[in-house]
């Protein structure tokens, strides 16, 4: 130890330093030391004063008087002029009811993520956020905010990315609390000045706009916009043709809102497509078979859409799909062994009316379909069912309306890698097949309205994973057996 020279043991500590702080390296320089300057320091503080750690991940010890704050939890410093540039502090659970306004004394930060945590469903505060005119990534997703998003986010001219989304907004019993509104400034001022945005999350935020109205903006002011993700919005009307110049569209999400229009051909001319997510969004028309052709595709989800018509011939080879849902759509595929050239394909859900023989047999040879569903079963006879049981590496299945009253159960028991098996609505007309009771992986079990009847196996205590049992709407006597310990169960769609 006396060996070590101090310059050395400087190098050595400051180095982990570096590490433990991350994103710095590389570019550090390791001989600096680089203080917080005090008044960053004082307005990081207040903000820990506001809030409240009952439910919090951390109770951010690091944060004390006195000490560096270019060390502290989820605070980085430009090593330049030690001001605050980032401050991280997503998915800790921390409550305040409203954002501090010291927040806005950091006015050199450029990244400022707040997101998961619960503001209490305060307002964004009105002024404030125009100071920090720096930043280039604001997400505050998920963190329990509500009412009219402020003008001052629109003054925010360097942002890149901007998350104002909340994957809650769909709960009922959130709805109220948690959710924002872009009425007054309207999509059209928010976006006048966003000429650098790339990365545009507003889920759930209610919006209310028409086609012509939010399409023309974003192709006005956003002409280079790569993620567009406006889920739930409230946008109705077709979707304007102004919108087949984003072509530099990398993912695109406007499922949930009422689009009613014919789905546009030129999606197919956006080769940097990688995400199209449209479920439950009214379009009609014809589907571009070319879409499938698209280089980087993975994730093509058009459920919902009753009256979109998808003529498929076949599926190129090579395709990149990993996630494919076109249950509820009017599709129809000419060459369904051509599913078997979706090597990637990872989750699929579908109706089971196109279920044939070919299509079920390219099917159990794709060794990475992890998630099946199937819904709307109109044939009744066994080969139905068991081609399911040749998917060996099946993780997530979900079946609705089936009738499986005349077939053997077996091909359940073959499933040896399911976590979640999910049957509603069905028709067993008998026991819960005991076949279940080999699948010692599964977490999730539910068999709502399945028409089972006889006693809840004593089996089921067997399979130690299980998290999750909902049995509800059955004939089943015996303890009534309807376990949650998780928070959310979501697998139909
Ligand atoms: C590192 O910092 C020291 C002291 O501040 C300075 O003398 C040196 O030039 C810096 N080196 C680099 C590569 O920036
Ligand atoms: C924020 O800055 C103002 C002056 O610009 C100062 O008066 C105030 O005390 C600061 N607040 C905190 C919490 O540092
Ligand atoms: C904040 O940190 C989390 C990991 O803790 C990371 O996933 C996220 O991307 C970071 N936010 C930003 C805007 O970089
Ligand atoms: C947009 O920027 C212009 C000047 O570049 C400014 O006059 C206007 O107020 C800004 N709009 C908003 C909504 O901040
Ligand atoms: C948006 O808000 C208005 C007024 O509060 C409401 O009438 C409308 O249903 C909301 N839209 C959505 C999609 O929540
Ligand atoms: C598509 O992506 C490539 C590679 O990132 C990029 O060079 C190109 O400009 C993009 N195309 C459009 C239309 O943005
Ligand atoms: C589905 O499309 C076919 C044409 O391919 C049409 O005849 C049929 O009526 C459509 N079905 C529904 C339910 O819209
Ligand atoms: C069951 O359905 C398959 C495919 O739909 C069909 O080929 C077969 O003949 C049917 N078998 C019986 C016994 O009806
Ligand atoms: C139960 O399932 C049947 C179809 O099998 C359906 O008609 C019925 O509405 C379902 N009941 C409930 C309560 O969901
Ligand atoms: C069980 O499923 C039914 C029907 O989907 C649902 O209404 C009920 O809330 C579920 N129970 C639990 C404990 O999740
Ligand atoms: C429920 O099961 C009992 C026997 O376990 C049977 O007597 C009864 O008829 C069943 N009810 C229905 C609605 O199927």
């Amino acid at each position: 130890m006396a060996s070590i020279s101090w310059p050395i043991l400087l190098l050595l500590v400051s180095g982990q330093l570096y590490t433990t702080s991350g994103t710095i390296g590389g570019h550090g320089n390791l001989t600096a030391t680089f203080e917080c300057l005090p008044d960053q320091a004082s307005a990081l503080l207040q903000l820990k004063r506001s809030f409240s750690f009952e439910c919090a991940t951390t109770t951010l010890p690091s944060w004390e008087d006195g000490m560096d704050c270019c060390r502290w939890e989820g605070v980085d410093c430009d090593t330049a002029t030690s001001h605050v540039n980032a401050l991280n502090l997503s998915k800790r659970n921390l409550y305040s009811y409203g954002i501090d306004q010291a927040l806005f004394n950091l006015t050199s930060i450029q990244l400022l993520d707040l997101s998961m945590n619960d503001f209490g469903g305060s307002q964004l505060p009105a002024v404030g956020f125009e100071r920090l005119s720096l930043l280039t990534h604001l997400d505050l997703s998920s963190s329990g905010v509500s009412g009219q998003i402020p003008i001052s986010i629109s003054k925010l001219t360097n942002l890149v990315s901007l998350d104002l989304s909340n994957q809650y907004a769909n709960d009922n019993n959130e709805i109220s609390r948690n959710h924002l509104l872009l009425w007054e400034p309207s999509f059209k001022t928010m976006v006048r000045n966003f000429s650098k945005m790339r990365e545009l999350y507003l889920d759930g935020v209610n919006i209310s706009s028409s086609g012509e109205e939010w399409c023309t903006a974003l192709v006005r002011y956003i002409p280079r916009i790569r993620v567009l993700s406006l889920e739930n919005c409230g946008l109705y009307g077709s979707i304007h043709p102004s919108f087949s110049s984003l072509r530099s569209l990398e993912v695109i999400n406007l499922q949930l809102n009422t689009m009613s229009g014919a789905f546009p051909q030129y999606f197919a001319d956006f080769l940097n497509l990688s995400v199209l997510m449209l479920l439950g969004s009214d379009l009609n028309g014809l589907f571009p078979p070319k879409i499938f052709e698209l280089k980087h595709l993975t994730s093509l989800e058009l459920s919902g859409n009753a009256n979109l018509m998808l003529k498929v011939e076949t599926l190129p080879k090579g395709c990149s799909l990993e996630t494919l849902a076109l249950d509820g759509t009017n599709l129809s595929i000419a060459k369904p062994s051509s599913f078997g050239n979706l090597r990637f394909l990872q989750a699929l859900h579908l109706d089971a009316k196109v279920i044939s023989k070919e299509l079920s047999s390219s099917l159990s040879t794709l060794d990475s379909l992890e998630e099946l569903s199937l819904s709307r079963f109109v044939l009744l006879n066994e080969s139905l069912f068991s081609w399911i049981g040749d998917i060996k590496n099946l993780v997530f299945l979900t079946l609705e309306y089936g009738d499986f009253s005349r077939t053997s159960n077996s091909w359940i028991g073959n499933l040896i890698n399911l976590e979640a098996l999910v049957i509603l609505n069905s028709f067993f007309s008998a026991p819960i097949p005991p076949e279940i009771g080999k699948l010692k992986n599964l977490k999730i079990l539910s068999l709502n309205n399945c028409s089972l009847s006889g006693n809840i196996p004593a089996w089921i205590a067997n399979l130690k994973q299980l998290s999750y049992v909902n049995l509800s709407t059955n004939n089943l006597s015996g303890k009534v057996l309807l376990v949650t310990f998780l928070k959310r169960l979501d697998f139909t769609e």
